[in-house]
């Protein structure tokens, strides 16, 4: 039987540590639990939100009128089929402890998306990506229970809608689902990838000496890099009391990224995007728009350590995280007429 608490501050749930109580609380260690506690929110009328790992959420200070409701349905098993080894994960798994253990078996896939923080059941939903890799080309079953109707489902890989930070279950199908299971379909003893520049710095010498990384050196490299960004949570560490990227990056179209290029006198960071659309770094717009690492508006501040992280040096509020993106969106929509989109959950507002 679901166990459901009263009250429940959410700020330790979530990395960036802010915002206010759930009136519920529970936490969903299998199926069953996760249909009790539907069934508990349709009794009392109340509205529903699933936390996962916490790190991609903002969390308001009047926090949640209704049942929030942890995922924490466990359990890694690899097994082998004719496209490779597919990964089973339950959705409350550590996300990084599922890609060390495809590590250790020497699968290739998610070695670039090591630590990111959060649970396997976020994945698919925000189509997690980083170095060079998404987790939309491993997925290739996403199992889950239909809020309003507590059936089960299921979806193929070409049924999740994959794009850029996108999928249906953030877009026409945002708050339909609950994620249970993800499973992921690696390569035994294949190559790392290394595609993104940063990644490719950091190999330098070994790729110079016509020599390939192994999978677990691109694990470690792909940490030391993300942890030098302050993108690995820790403790110790106040650039990572963050959400992660704050904003996702937008992408515009050609003579969007022309009519900007031409504003700047010095080289505008962009990337390819599907359908001939260019990707602009929002971490370089937030610069250029005289907003430095570590600017500060009383306890929120972006990040030492990137312009794309907005952090909690401690006490922040909700309101002083938003007061903060406001103000980042207000110079970057300023300077260079691009509105910023935010990459986190926000919740109760
Ligand atoms: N840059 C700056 N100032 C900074 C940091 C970066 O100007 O303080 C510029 C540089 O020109 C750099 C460019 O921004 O080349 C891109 O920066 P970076 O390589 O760090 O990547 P990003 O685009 O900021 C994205 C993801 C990250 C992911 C990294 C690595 C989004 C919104 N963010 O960041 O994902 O780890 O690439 O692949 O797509 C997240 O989603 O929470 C996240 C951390």
């Amino acid at each position: 039987m679901i166990e459901i608490q009263e009250n429940i501050p959410l700020a330790s749930w979530t990395t960036l540590g802010v915002g206010g109580n759930a009136m519920y609380f529970a936490v969903a260690f299998a199926e069953d639990e996760v249909r009790e506690a539907l069934e508990f929110v349709q009794r009392r009328n109340v509205p529903f939100f699933v936390l996962g790992g916490g790190s991609n959420l903002l969390v308001s200070d009047r926090g949640f009128p209704g049942l929030v409701l942890r995922i924490a349905i466990g359990g890694i098993e690899p097994r082998q089929e004719s496209s490779g080894v597919v990964f089973r994960a339950g959705a409350g798994v550590e996300w990084d402890s599922l890609v060390e253990r495809t590590v250790a078996a020497n699968c290739a896939g998610l070695e670039c998306l090591s630590g990111i923080p959060g649970s396997v059941g976020g994945t698919p939903v925000q189509n997690v990506g980083a170095y060079g890799q998404e987790v939309a080309s491993s997925i290739v079953r996403v199992e889950g229970v239909e809020i309003a109707s507590a059936r089960k489902v299921a979806f193929s890989r070409e049924e999740c809608g994959f794009h850029y930070r996108h999928s249906r279950f953030n877009q026409q199908d945002a708050g339909r689902y609950i994620l249970t299971f993800v499973e992921y379909a690696l390569r035994p003893g294949g190559e790392p990838q290394l595609a993104y520049t940063d990644l490719k710095r950091h190999f330098a010498d070994t790729l110079a000496a016509g020599a390939r990384p192994s999978l677990a050196e691109v694990r470690q490299g792909v940490l030391e890099i993300r942890r030098r960004k302050g993108m690995v949570f820790d403790e110790n560490d106040p650039d990572s009391h963050s959400a992660g990227s704050f904003f996702k990056n937008p992408v515009v179209s050609r003579e969007e990224y022309a009519r900007i290029a031409a504003t700047s006198t010095v080289p505008v960071p962009h990337y390819d995007a599907p359908e001939g659309r260019i990707k602009l770094a929002a971490a370089w717009l937030i610069e250029q728009s005289g907003i430095s690492r570590g600017f500060a508006l009383g306890p929120a501040a972006v990040s030492g350590k990137h312009t794309l992280a907005l952090t909690n040096r401690g006490g922040a509020t909700a309101t002083d995280i938003v007061r903060l993106k406001e103000h980042v969106e207000a110079q970057v929509l300023g300077r260079f007429g691009v509105q910023l989109q935010p990459e986190p959950v926000l919740l109760g507002f």
